[in-house]
């Protein structure tokens, strides 16, 4: 079967990465829009018509499931695309709801960094007003890191400051867990367990992502298991330098990855 992945740029590749791992005999395309990123700081009626049109496109090219790896996508566009389309889809939602979980025992609180539209969606509030209780979570909008994503500036001088800005009003002993709620920010695992203090943990949703998805291929009865991992790669505008950045992108988070599990 072929998934397609679906984001507005470089974001969903660290989604795309981890369903190699996870479904590796299945076949992907993956989709950028790259004639609309970013997505967080364009209004709703926007990124909506942007990800029906993407969509049709990838459609057209044969899909049998989607993953919408983008947060802010999801929070506009999944229930449209449900309507729209029969075939299974599963959206991105920040790892709130884990990471308060984990984070119970220590009093601590979570903060939570996502696109500014994404966390001005009801979709949000209507999340975090679930599974808050305590009101133990606080938000961010970093709209900057999915720039630095997208000139694939990992770690640099510059993203540093830019963090040490952003976190200045922080008390950092205050938090316990940091939610990486977009998927370019996956990209920083690394580099933010180590410029952040050692007991915050990062999360994202990419795990919890694929399992759903691997659940609900099983629940629509579809047949796992007959690809061989091929990846093919589309973007909005075609441009073919932004394929060869995915590519790259695509190494660099495998190459992290081994870096995080050894
Ligand atoms: C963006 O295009 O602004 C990133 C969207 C996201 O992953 O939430």
């Amino acid at each position: 079967m072929t998934i397609g992945i679906f984001d507005s740029g470089i974001g969903g590749l660290s989604v795309l990465a981890e369903s190699l791992k996870r479904l590796p005999a299945e076949n992907y395309l993956y989709m950028a829009d790259t004639l609309h990123v970013p997505y967080g700081t364009k209004t709703e009626e926007q990124v909506r018509s942007y990800v029906l049109e993407a969509v049709d496109a990838m459609v057209r090219q044969g899909i049998d499931a989607l993953v919408i790896a983008c947060n802010t996508a999801t929070s506009i566009a999944v229930q449209d695309l449900r309507e729209r389309y029969s075939f299974p889809i599963i959206g991105m939602e920040p790892a709130v709801k884990p990471a308060v979980e984990m984070n119970r025992a220590t009093g601590k609180k979570v903060l939570v960094w996502a696109t500014p539209l994404t966390l001005k969606m009801p979709k949000y509030y209507a999340l975090v007003s679930r599974v808050d209780e305590d009101g133990i979570v606080d938000s961010l909008p970093m709209p900057e890191l999915v720039q630095f994503c997208e000139s694939l500036q990992f770690d640099t001088d510059e993203l540093r400051n830019y963090f040490s800005a952003k976190l200045a009003s922080y008390d950092l002993n205050d938090y316990g867990i940091l939610v990486l709620g977009c998927t370019h920010f996956s990209y920083y695992t690394n580099v933010l367990q180590q410029f952040l203090p050692p007991h915050i943990q990062i999360v994202d949703g990419n795990t919890g992502t694929v399992r759903r998805l691997s659940a609900m291929l099983n629940r629509y009865g579809m047949e796992k298991g007959r690809g061989n991992g091929s990846v093919r790669f589309m973007c909005t505008g075609g441009e073919a330098a932004y394929i060869e950045k995915m590519k790259s992108a695509l190494s660099f988070l495998t190459e992290k990855d081994k870096l995080t599990t050894m």
